[in-house]
């Protein structure tokens, strides 16, 4: 049995992974070993009673402790998500996909049980922030993982921060609340691609961190990319950064590093209630 998840192994990672021993044989982890983003969808409806079921899974996800500072919206109105869409022409998907959700991070929720049980405190620094986006990143792949389980095909969103003014003003977000992504939901028309990734070697760490071998794991893992899916006729803005010999992955994110994302994003949290400081104690 221990090769149990070959073809999984190769899809995922493009050469055959030993795991060193014998595994148990799962049919949803040769799922999830397989599972891929998808962008378009059929015009079959999703009836909500199963968009509240993955709703319920999304929310059975860890959380950091116990706070429960995820929140999710689920776009159903035409015109809200109409407006929300024409700010990103590039990504259709977000106006075409039978359901639409947001997944907040809440730091607000905490505060107001205070301002109700008493004890109030502040939850807009570093910590309040990052645990908020924690839970409800957390919540987006459960929700992800539990679609998928369905049949369903799902595309996170997080290009929704790239004009948060907007965004926030569409969704009405009060303080403290804050997209970390979209999620389109729908059934795939398409089988899709999987999306290799880097090998093991490159990812994880025994007892101290070393990336050492970074630069041949990444080189071998350009080449397997390559080998399943070019991209060297699609180079990113060579008259900027030049023509490469060869073009894989690793060059791609680099040459897209170099266009931020977010732009405004800091500032606008920072206008709407996180300070980003230390968190302080606050007396009754
Ligand atoms: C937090 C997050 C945000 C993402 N935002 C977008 C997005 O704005 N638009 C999009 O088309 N895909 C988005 N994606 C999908 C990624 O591009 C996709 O997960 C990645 O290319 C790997 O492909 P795979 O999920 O099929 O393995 C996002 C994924 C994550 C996890």
């Amino acid at each position: 049995m221990a090769n149990a998840y070959q073809e999984e192994m190769r899809a995922r990672f493009g050469f055959d992974v030993d795991l060193g021993g014998e595994v148990p044989d799962d049919a949803w982890l040769r799922q999830v070993l397989m599972r891929r983003t998808q962008r378009r969808y059929s015009d079959t409806t999703v009836p909500d009673a199963h968009v509240r079921l993955l709703l319920a899974a999304a929310f059975s996800a860890s959380s950091k402790s116990d706070y429960q500072q995820a929140s999710a919206l689920w776009l159903k109105d035409r015109d809200r998500r109409d407006r929300l869409a024409a700010l990103f022409p590039d990504m259709p998907w977000i106006g075409t996909a039978p359901v639409f959700l947001v997944f907040l991070g809440d730091a607000r929720r905490l505060e107001r049980l205070g301002e109700l049980r008493g004890p109030r405190q502040d939850n807009g620094a570093l910590e309040g922030f990052f645990n908020a986006t924690v839970d409800a990143a957390l919540a987006l792949q459960t929700c992800v993982l539990a679609a998928e389980t369905m049949g369903l095909g799902t595309c996170p969103i997080s290009v929704l921060r790239n004009r948060i003014t907007e965004v926030a003003a569409i969704l009405e977000l009060p303080e403290k609340v804050f997209p970390v992504a979209g999620l389109c939901l729908g059934y795939p028309v398409q089988q899709g691609f999987i999306s290799m990734r880097l090998p093991l070697e490159a990812t994880v760490h025994i007892d101290r961190y070393d990336d050492s071998g970074l630069p041949k794991a990444v080189d071998g893992y350009d080449r397997r990319r390559d080998a399943r899916h070019s991209i060297k006729d699609r180079q990113r803005d060579p008259a900027r950064f030049g023509a490469a010999a060869f073009y894989g992955w690793s060059e791609d994110k680099a040459r897209q590093a170099m266009t931020p994302e977010g732009t405004g994003f800091a500032a606008w949290l920072k206008t709407h209630g996180f300070t980003f400081g230390e968190p302080r104690e606050t007396s009754r």
